[in-house]
């Protein structure tokens, strides 16, 4: 079979893993309804396309708190990378270095951080549950040490969300947490946690600090004043609170009250080049892909996720030059149009 979208990819993944494993990382929370609005908000949004542009030439590098990339995609934190390859976080990274790309590393993750910096050819951010503050503190001291270079504190995490339908299928494959160091350190969020761990972490590290799961203005407004570098919108790929809305639907809310202060990128349901025009024309910055590279590692390791990340670029490409869109600064509010009722 010919592998020309990310959803062939989806296919193959699925006949490959495991049906637990599988499960683990198509599931959502309780019904899925969020997890299916990420999908359907974007086919709601109509582009308007600009004819007549000169388009031969297609400019789309970026950067993400001055990191320079070739695209404006970046690799989202997912848990438990070992269900889909047996080098696990190690080979997504190999994978985001053939890409080109950022790769957020979870601290969920099967492999230890040192260990994915070593195999890393390119960026990494590292992805931070709060659990306890000294193992907080020990994770960050070792992110930085190993030459992260940005923080991403995940906040719609007070409790893990029921991911009902991944219940009935039980992970078979492992769970292990290798960043900490015993079982019961890694095991559950610290639901007490408010806005006063910001300059708490801020103050244990030099690295840029970006957070993840904003989804209504008041929050981004507060985390501005907090001073956090980037703000990640999220509802955690419809994994948290079902229920809450499509992140492409809170997004321009976010980006006016940020009002350029700070970073704005945005995840949740990005599977088509076309997906990530509207985000950019919605004012994101970049976007996060969390299942496709899963998909992309299940079926072919790091070249996988390589050609996923590929797949996607080249659909932004084509997206660009046929909404007569050159380059990203030529992206604006007016190549949408929002049919859905706000
Ligand atoms: C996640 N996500 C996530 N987020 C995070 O901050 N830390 C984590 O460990 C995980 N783990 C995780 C596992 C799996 C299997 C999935 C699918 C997702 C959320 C992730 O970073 C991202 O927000 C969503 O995956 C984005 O949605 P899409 O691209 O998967 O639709």
């Amino acid at each position: 079979m010919d592998l020309i979208n990310v959803f062939d990819y989806e296919a193959l993944a699925r006949e490959r893993m495991e049906t637990g494993s599988w499960v683990y990382y198509a599931c959502g929370a309780e019904d899925e309804v969020t997890l299916r609005a990420n999908r359907s908000a974007f086919e709601r949004i109509k582009l308007r396309p600009r004819v007549l542009v000169d388009v031969s030439q297609i400019e789309m590098k970026t950067t993400v708190l001055g990191t320079p990339l070739p695209m404006p995609i970046l690799i989202a934190p997912t848990a438990f990378q070992g269900l889909a390859h047996p080098e696990g976080e190690c080979e997504m990274a190999r994978g985001a270095a053939l890409a080109g790309t950022l790769m957020i590393v979870s601290s969920s993750a099967n492999r230890r951080l040192e260990e994915v910096a070593a195999a890393a050819g390119g960026p990494l951010w590292f992805q931070l549950y709060i659990t306890t503050r000294p193992t907080a503190q020990r994770l960050v001291t070792r992110a930085e040490a190993a030459g992260y270079q940005g923080l991403v504190l995940t906040v719609d995490t007070p409790r893990w969300g029921n991911k009902e339908r991944s219940a009935r299928y039980p992970l078979t494959g492992s769970t292990y947490k290798a960043n900490f160091e015993n079982e019961s350190e890694g095991d559950l969020p610290d639901p007490s946690c408010t806005w006063e761990i910001i300059p708490w972490l801020r103050s244990l590290s030099h690295l840029p600090l970006i957070l993840k799961g904003i989804l209504r203005a008041e929050d981004a407004q507060r985390a501005c004043e907090y001073g956090v570098d980037a703000i990640i919108v999220s509802n955690h790929g419809g994994r948290q609170l079902d229920g809450v809305p499509a992140t492409i639907e809170v997004l321009p809310e976010i980006v006016e009250a940020v009002a350029g202060r700070c970073e704005v990128y945005l995840d949740g349901g990005i599977r088509r080049g076309t997906d990530i025009l509207k985000a950019l024309a919605l004012g994101a910055r970049a976007v996060l892909v969390g299942r496709p590279p899963l998909w992309g590692l299940a079926v072919n390791g790091a070249q996988g996720v390589a050609e996923v990340l590929a797949l996607l670029r080249d659909e932004l490409e084509q997206a660009m030059a046929l909404a007569g869109c050159p380059s990203l600064s030529s992206i604006d509010r007016s190549l949408v149009r929002l049919s859905y009722v706000p």
